[in-house]
């Protein structure tokens, strides 16, 4: 497929400030439909608040966002989810006390009736997301444990999962294994490899240039509040974005 229909995202010349912070001067990128994304540049750049403007968090102060070939103007986290965008911050926003499947929804239940759920209601959104979590066959633990028990990986485990539960078109991650271990990082790749593959698409912020090339199809890079380059990611190596990323900081100090 070409043209812009195999195009989940297409942001173009987004522009936020913050008071006198200019956050983003005009990023430009795409995502295609079935592929991860990925998204490296030094802190500052402007990585984190780009995703939040693509996930509704801010409104850009400028520019366009097109989700599947469509301009979308969002209010709101809940009006990108309404889209099919759902979104994995850093903190999380996983509920301690809470257990797995009570996490997967967490704020997605309030109409079918005030806390605590009816039994039945309990039951089979336990049973779905034992299911879904089934489905994805990783390292997600069972569903009824209580998520203060459950390791950075795992708790990574259960906010991707919800994602996925909520929205199998667009996945937004920022940073998904900057707190993990080596071997907690592979088993998140191995998940987000998984989703792939049930057709999401998926946009990452990483700051592991092995994580990206292992993951990727197409690495964007930015600086300075813009996206200054793009490639795909089989036709560089890892020593090319690195020399990228820092190469630039040199050019600043
Ligand atoms: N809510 C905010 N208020 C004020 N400044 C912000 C806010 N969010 C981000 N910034 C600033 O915008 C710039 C880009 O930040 P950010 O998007 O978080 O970069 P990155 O994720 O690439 O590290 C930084 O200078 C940061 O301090
Ligand atoms: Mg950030």
């Amino acid at each position: 497929m070409t043209g812009t229909t195999d195009l989940k995202l297409e942001v173009t010349d987004v522009t936020k400030s913050f008071g006198n912070v200019t956050a983003l001067r005009g990023a430009t990128l795409s995502a295609r439909a079935g592929e991860v994304t990925a998204i490296i540049g030094d802190n500052g750049a402007g990585k984190s608040t780009l995703i939040k403007c693509v996930s509704g968090y801010h409104a850009p102060d400028g520019g366009e966002i097109k989700v599947s070939g469509k301009p979308v103007h969002f209010g709101s986290p809940l009006d990108a989810r309404h889209h099919g965008i759902e979104t994995v911050y850093q903190d999380l926003a996983l509920a301690d006390q809470l257990s797995v499947w009570q996490n997967i929804y967490l704020n997605r239940e309030l109409t079918a009736g005030p806390w605590p759920f009816r039994v039945t209601r309990r039951g089979a959104m336990r049973a779905k997301a034992r299911e879904l979590v089934g489905d994805l066959a990783v390292n997600v633990p069972e569903v009824t444990k209580t998520v203060m028990r459950l390791s950075g990986g795992q708790r990574q485990a259960v906010a991707i999962s919800r994602a996925v539960m909520w929205s199998n078109e667009f996945v937004i991650m920022d940073e998904p294994t900057a707190a993990l271990g080596l071997r907690e990082t592979q088993q998140v790749e191995a998940l987000i490899r998984r989703i792939v593959e049930r057709g999401t698409s998926v946009l990452i912020i990483s700051h592991n240039f092995e994580q990206v090339m292992r993951l990727s199809d197409q690495v964007w890079v930015m600086r300075g509040g813009r996206v200054v380059n793009g490639h795909r990611t089989a036709e560089v190596t890892g020593a090319d974005l690195v020399a990228e990323v820092t190469g630039a900081a040199a050019e600043h100090f």
